[in-house]
């Protein structure tokens, strides 16, 4: 048999899509095993339910580190410490910088709450709502330099019911990306060679 895929997810807030992830490995419908959580936001709620699945879990502070080259290249140390494979962003709410994208280019996914490319960036959810349309979604994404703008993966629409809030909204969505993100990752890491 041989060795599971090794992830590594990249949060900075609440950590269900995270949660998604572990759940769809227990379950035995994601052949992977997480290595490894790197969050840049000590107080973010995602380390407490890494620490509850004995993850090791990287924390960082960018404002710790003089530039982002730096505290990239941190990452890589314990990404390789970890013997990573894939790296996961899941509501990772920072750009990737060149240094993490020259190493695992290819082998590295984000999931945004819109249908991209409209809506990147911040408060994609309230972004739609403002716009009035009628139909968002969920894009999975390769990473590149860009905001949100690597190859898309995977899309799933949702319509945007009149007088939907913005809860009702990410609640929503959240549901598909719950369902969406393992099945994808799946499908990717079934299809690619660990480095
Ligand atoms: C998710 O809805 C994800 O799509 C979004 O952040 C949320 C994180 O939720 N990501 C972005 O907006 C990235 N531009 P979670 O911490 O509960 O998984």
């Amino acid at each position: 048999m041989s060795a599971k895929i090794k992830l590594a997810i990249f949060a900075s807030g609440t950590g269900s899509n995270y949660q998604a992830i572990e759940q769809a490995i227990r379950a035995g419908k994601l052949e992977a095993e997480v290595g490894l959580v790197v969050c840049d936001q000590p107080e973010a709620k995602v380390i407490e339910k890494a620490r509850q699945n004995n993850r090791p879990v990287f924390i960082f502070k960018a404002v710790d580190y003089q530039e982002k080259a730096v505290f990239e290249q941190a990452i890589i140390n314990e990404l390789e410490m970890h013997a990573v494979d894939w790296i996961i962003l899941a509501g990772y709410m920072r750009l990737v910088g060149s240094t993490l994208l020259k190493r695992y280019q290819g082998r590295m996914i984000n999931i945004h709450p819109s249908l991209l490319p409209a809506f990147p960036g911040l408060d994609a959810i309230g972004q739609a709502l403002k716009a009035g349309v009628k139909v968002s979604g969920v894009t999975i994404h390769y990473i590149d330099s860009g905001m949100d703008t690597g190859e898309i993966i995977a899309q799933e629409a949702v319509n945007v019911k009149i007088g939907m809030t913005h809860e009702q909204l990410q609640t929503t969505i959240q549901q598909i990306e719950h369902d969406l993100y393992p099945r994808t990752i799946q499908q990717l890491i079934s299809k690619g060679d660990s480095f």
